[in-house]
């Protein structure tokens, strides 16, 4: 699994064959994609139209509690109970090889930990055996989520992919996965579409400002470094041609452990994303001291 990927989601759809082709061509071999970003049928073309080679990228998608309606999509209680309306796991998980239009899948992660996630994670762990997906995964899990796997999976996941930031730098998760042999992948580091003010406190931040102008880089790839150091796989999202580059011009300096160690500083356990930690909230028996 290449350790630098491409998020896509929020990429638009029309831009997504010049982007894709501007990534291969500068290195990049993963594509992160969804069920949900209704972009994988996009990709697949844009694959084919720069004439890339299935073998030669590394695709994940994901499933989600959304793709099982079959009408459109909204959160709320009229639509999580109307069962009615439900279609299999499966036959999503294999829509999605369809508009990828491969008939393997590199990494399938299951998209948020509630609702029905371990059956998600089970229909993926049935087709991992068959040698459909190459490797099963999930996201925003923690430890109390990847312990209730255990007992309807034998496949530890691969991979678990979840916000880091050095706003939310997540060290005894991150610890808990690493350990355990689950690669962890950072997903929206400089702040998801929907809170543009932290991503400013992350971008424009005094304290790695002096690290960012003593390697002449840019803040961004100083946080992208500060993962990369961990051993962290990442997913930045850009359709700007610049930052694309930027992004995975990673590898020609080195933090060192007082860099990495200040960045460690600004944590605050703000999440500006999803927080995982909510949908415990209400299961008190994994509540307290899970990292114990
Ligand atoms: N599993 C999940 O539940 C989940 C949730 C969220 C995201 N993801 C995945 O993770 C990927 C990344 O997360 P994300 O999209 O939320 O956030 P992100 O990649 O951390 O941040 C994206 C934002 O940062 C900007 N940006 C990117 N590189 C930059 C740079 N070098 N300098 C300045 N600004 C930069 C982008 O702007 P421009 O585009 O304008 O450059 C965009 O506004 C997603 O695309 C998706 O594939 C997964």
């Amino acid at each position: 699994m290449p350790q630098v990927g491409l998020g896509t989601y929020l990429i638009p759809n029309g831009e997504l064959k010049r982007v894709i082709g501007e990534a291969y061509e500068m290195g990049y071999r993963q594509f992160d994609t969804a069920w949900r970003y209704h972009n994988e049928r996009e990709i697949a073309l844009a694959l084919k139209y720069h004439g890339i080679k299935r073998e030669n990228v590394f695709i994940t998608t994901k499933v989600n509690a959304d793709a099982l309606y079959y009408f459109g999509y909204r959160y709320g209680k009229h639509r999580i109970f109307n069962f009615r309306n439900f279609r299999s796991i499966k036959n999503v998980v294999l829509e999605s090889f369809e508009n990828l239009q491969t008939n393997y899948i590199d990494l399938f992660l299951v998209h948020w930990p509630w609702p029905m996630y371990r059956r998600m994670y089970e229909v993926l762990t049935d087709l991992y055996h068959e040698g459909r997906i190459r490797a099963i995964g999930v996201c925003s899990c923690i430890p109390p989520h990847l312990q209730a796997l255990a007992e309807v999976s034998d496949v530890v996941p691969a991979v678990n992919q979840f916000e880091i930031s050095p706003l939310n730098t997540q060290k005894q998760l991150i610890q808990y996965c690493q350990n355990k042999g689950i690669i962890v992948e950072a997903m929206s580091t400089f702040s998801h579409y929907r809170s543009n003010e932290p991503r400013m406190e992350i971008l424009e931040n005094p304290v790695i400002r002096p690290i960012a102008d003593k390697y002449h880089k840019s803040i961004a790839q100083v946080v992208l470094r500060w993962l990369i150091q961990q051993q962290i796989a990442i997913i930045p999202k850009t359709w700007n041609f610049d930052r694309l580059k930027e992004n995975i011009s990673l590898f020609d300096f080195t933090l060192t452990e007082e860099d990495m160690s200040i960045i460690d500083s600004l944590d605050k356990g703000k999440f500006l994303n999803y927080n995982p930690y909510i949908t415990f909230n209400t299961r008190p028996k994994y509540k307290k001291n899970w990292y114990r």
